[in-house]
Protein backbone atom coordinates (compact mmCIF):
# COMPACT_ATOMS: atom_id res chain seq x y z
CA UNK A 1 0.00 0.00 0.00
CA UNK A 2 1.38 3.02 -1.00
CA UNK A 3 1.32 6.80 0.87
CA UNK A 4 -2.22 7.72 2.65
CA UNK A 5 -3.50 11.59 2.80
CA UNK A 6 -6.12 12.68 3.61
CA UNK A 7 -8.91 14.42 2.33
CA UNK A 8 -12.01 15.94 3.58
CA UNK A 9 -15.60 16.04 2.05
CA UNK A 10 -18.42 18.76 3.28
CA UNK A 11 -21.72 17.46 2.80
CA UNK A 12 -23.54 19.80 4.36
CA UNK A 13 -23.02 22.91 7.40
CA UNK A 14 -21.79 20.65 10.33
CA UNK A 15 -21.15 17.56 8.37
CA UNK A 16 -17.72 16.59 7.68
CA UNK A 17 -16.16 13.36 6.30
CA UNK A 18 -12.55 13.14 6.55
CA UNK A 19 -11.07 10.11 4.86
CA UNK A 20 -7.26 8.54 4.01
CA UNK A 21 -7.03 7.28 0.38
CA UNK A 22 -3.46 6.40 -1.24
CA UNK A 23 -1.43 8.92 -3.07
CA UNK A 24 -2.34 8.40 -6.75
CA UNK A 25 -6.17 7.31 -6.26
CA UNK A 26 -8.54 10.24 -7.48
CA UNK A 27 -10.44 12.36 -4.40
CA UNK A 28 -13.28 11.06 -6.24
CA UNK A 29 -12.11 7.38 -5.66
CA UNK A 30 -11.80 8.65 -1.96
CA UNK A 31 -14.95 9.66 -1.85
CA UNK A 32 -16.55 6.42 -3.69
CA UNK A 33 -14.30 3.79 -1.49
CA UNK A 34 -15.81 5.36 2.16
CA UNK A 35 -19.60 5.79 1.02
CA UNK A 36 -19.09 9.45 0.65
CA UNK A 37 -22.64 10.77 -0.22
CA UNK A 38 -23.06 13.31 -2.95
CA UNK A 39 -20.27 11.82 -5.13
CA UNK A 40 -22.43 9.53 -7.84
CA UNK A 41 -19.56 9.30 -10.40
CA UNK A 42 -22.01 7.65 -13.11
CA UNK A 43 -19.33 7.12 -15.27
CA UNK A 44 -16.21 5.83 -13.25
CA UNK A 45 -14.21 8.77 -13.93
CA UNK A 46 -14.26 9.55 -17.39
CA UNK A 47 -14.96 12.82 -16.80
CA UNK A 48 -18.18 12.23 -18.90
CA UNK A 49 -21.20 12.69 -15.86
CA UNK A 50 -20.22 15.95 -13.46
CA UNK A 51 -21.62 13.70 -10.76
CA UNK A 52 -18.32 14.16 -8.89
CA UNK A 53 -18.73 18.08 -9.08
CA UNK A 54 -16.78 19.15 -5.89
CA UNK A 55 -15.87 23.00 -4.86
CA UNK A 56 -12.51 23.02 -3.82
CA UNK A 57 -12.23 25.61 -0.76
CA UNK A 58 -10.51 28.90 -1.50
CA UNK A 59 -7.04 27.88 0.85
CA UNK A 60 -6.23 24.58 -1.73
CA UNK A 61 -7.26 26.06 -4.63
CA UNK A 62 -3.92 27.09 -6.27
CA UNK A 63 -2.22 23.39 -5.43
CA UNK A 64 -5.18 21.62 -7.24
CA UNK A 65 -5.06 23.75 -10.26
CA UNK A 66 -7.08 24.56 -12.69
CA UNK A 67 -10.57 22.73 -15.06
CA UNK A 68 -9.08 21.03 -17.83
CA UNK A 69 -11.00 21.58 -21.17
CA UNK A 70 -12.81 18.45 -20.86
CA UNK A 71 -14.22 19.39 -17.33
CA UNK A 72 -14.82 23.06 -18.46
CA UNK A 73 -16.94 21.16 -21.05
CA UNK A 74 -19.03 19.00 -18.29
CA UNK A 75 -19.13 21.51 -16.03
CA UNK A 76 -20.77 23.65 -18.72
CA UNK A 77 -23.96 21.90 -17.91
CA UNK A 78 -23.73 21.52 -13.88
CA UNK A 79 -25.43 22.96 -11.09
CA UNK A 80 -24.24 25.81 -8.81
CA UNK A 81 -20.43 25.73 -11.14
CA UNK A 82 -18.24 28.26 -9.35
CA UNK A 83 -14.63 29.82 -10.13
CA UNK A 84 -13.48 26.59 -7.46
CA UNK A 85 -15.76 23.84 -9.23
CA UNK A 86 -13.65 20.77 -9.96
CA UNK A 87 -14.32 17.49 -11.18
CA UNK A 88 -13.42 15.26 -7.94
CA UNK A 89 -12.18 12.09 -10.70
CA UNK A 90 -10.05 14.65 -12.09
CA UNK A 91 -8.30 15.64 -9.14
CA UNK A 92 -5.71 12.95 -8.31
CA UNK A 93 -4.35 13.44 -4.73
CA UNK A 94 -0.47 13.46 -4.05
CA UNK A 95 1.67 14.20 -0.66
CA UNK A 96 0.99 17.90 -1.79
CA UNK A 97 -2.66 17.49 -1.31
CA UNK A 98 -2.45 15.97 1.69
CA UNK A 99 -5.60 17.08 4.20
CA UNK A 100 -7.11 18.75 0.97
CA UNK A 101 -10.71 20.00 2.03
CA UNK A 102 -13.51 20.25 -0.93
CA UNK A 103 -17.34 20.25 -0.23
CA UNK A 104 -20.28 18.85 -2.15
CA UNK A 105 -23.05 21.34 -4.03
CA UNK A 106 -26.05 20.94 -1.77
CA UNK A 107 -28.45 19.62 -5.23
CA UNK A 108 -25.77 16.40 -5.55
CA UNK A 109 -26.63 15.38 -1.45
S1 LIG B 1 -16.96 10.52 -12.21
FE1 LIG B 1 -18.00 11.18 -13.98
S2 LIG B 1 -17.17 13.12 -14.35
FE2 LIG B 1 -16.13 12.45 -12.58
Amino acid sequence: MGIMVKISFSISKGDTRTVDVEEGATAMEAAVRNAVPGIDAECGGACACGTCHVHVEEAWRTKVGGRTPMEEEMLAFGYDVRPNSRLACQIRMTGELDGLAVSIPEREV
